[in-house]
C-alpha cells in the first residue's frame, strides 16, 4: 500500500472563499508582500501587519472546509499512519474537516507567538502590537506565521517523511515558493511517483508524472476514491 505525502496550497481553500496569492485578484496582487509578510515589514509597521492577519483570521473563521478538505480527512482516517499531510496554508480548514494530523509549515493564523521568549498561544480574533505575552508579559507579540526570509517549521521531519513516501501529491499550489516548491524534485530524485492536482497545469507540470486538473472540490474527492478502491 502506498505511503502518501500530500502538500496542499491556497488552491484547496479557494472554493471555501479564502483567496489565493498569485491568481488574478490574489492577495499578492493587492498587498505588497514586503510590507505584510516579511520581518522587515513587521519591524517597520507592526500595526499594518497585524491588521492584514486580523483580516485574514476573520475570513478564515467565517469560512468552512470544502469537499477537498473532507476527502483528505477521509483518506487520512482510513489509512492511519499511511498519509502525511503538509500544508502551506495558515487556515485551519484541514483540521475542521477532520484531518487527524496536519503539519503547518508556514504557521497558523490562529496562533500567536512571542518574538521575545518564543511562547505560543491561541491568537485572539484581533491582535495588536501592544498585546502582552501571557508568559513573559513583554509586548513582542506577532502572528505565528512564517514570513519570507524565515525558515519554515518542522523541515527535518517533513523531509524525513517525504523520503519514506511512495506517492507525492501537490494540491492547489503554484510551486513558486521554496522550499515547498522543491519537494517535487526531491521526490522525483528518489523515484517517488508524483502527481499535480490543480485548477490548471502549473508552470512546473513537466516535473510531475501525472496531472489531474479542475476545481479541487471535484478532483480531490475523485482522486481519494480511486486510492481507497485500489
Ligand atoms: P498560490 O496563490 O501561489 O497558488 C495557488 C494555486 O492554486 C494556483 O496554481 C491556482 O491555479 C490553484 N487554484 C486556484 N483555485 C483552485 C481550485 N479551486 N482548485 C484547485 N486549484 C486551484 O498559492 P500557494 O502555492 O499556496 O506563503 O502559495 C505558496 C505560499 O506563497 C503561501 O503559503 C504563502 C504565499 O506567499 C507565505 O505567506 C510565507
Amino acid at each position: 500500500m502506498d505511503s502518501i505525502f500530500i502538500l496542499t496550497g491556497a488552491g484547496i481553500s479557494a472554493e471555501s472563499g479564502l483567496g489565493t496569492f498569485r491568481d488574478k485578484d490574489g492577495l499578492w496582487t493587492r498587498y505588497d508582500l514586503r510590507r505584510v509578510a516579511t520581518p522587515e515589514g513587521f519591524r517597520a509597521d507592526p500595526a499594518l501587519v497585524h491588521d492584514f492577519y486580523n483580516m485574514r483570521r476573520r475570513n478564515c473563521l467565517e469560512a468552512a472546509p470544502n469537499a477537498a478538505h473532507e476527502a483528505l480527512a477521509r483518506l487520512q482516517r482510513q489509512r492511519p499512519g499511511g498519509v502525511t499531510l503538509v500544508t502551506q496554508n495558515v487556515d485551519d480548514l484541514h483540521e475542521r474537516a477532520g484531518s487527524p494530523e496536519v503539519i503547518h509549515m508556514h504557521g497558523e493564523l490562529l496562533g500567536a507567538l512571542c518574538a521575545a521568549c518564543g511562547h505560543r498561544w491561541r491568537a485572539p480574533e484581533r491582535m495588536a502590537p501592544d498585546d502582552p505575552c501571557p508568559a513573559c508579559a513583554r509586548s513582542a507579540t506577532r502572528p505565528d506565521i512564517v514570513w519570507f526570509g524565515e525558515i519554515p517549521y518542522r523541515m527535518d521531519e517533513i523531509l524525513e517523511r517525504l523520503s519514506r513516501a511512495t506517492l507525492f501529491a501537490v494540491i492547489g499550489s503554484s510551486g513558486e515558493v521554496y522550499p515547498a516548491a522543491g519537494f517535487v524534485e526531491e521526490a522525483a530524485a528518489r523515484g517517488i511517483a508524483t502527481i499535480e492536482i490543480n485548477l490548471e497545469p502549473g508552470s512546473r507540470k513537466d516535473l510531475f508524472d501525472r496531472g489531474l486538473y479542475g476545481p479541487a472540490s471535484e478532483t480531490v474527492p475523485r482522486w481519494v476514491e480511486g486510492l481507497l478502491q485500489a
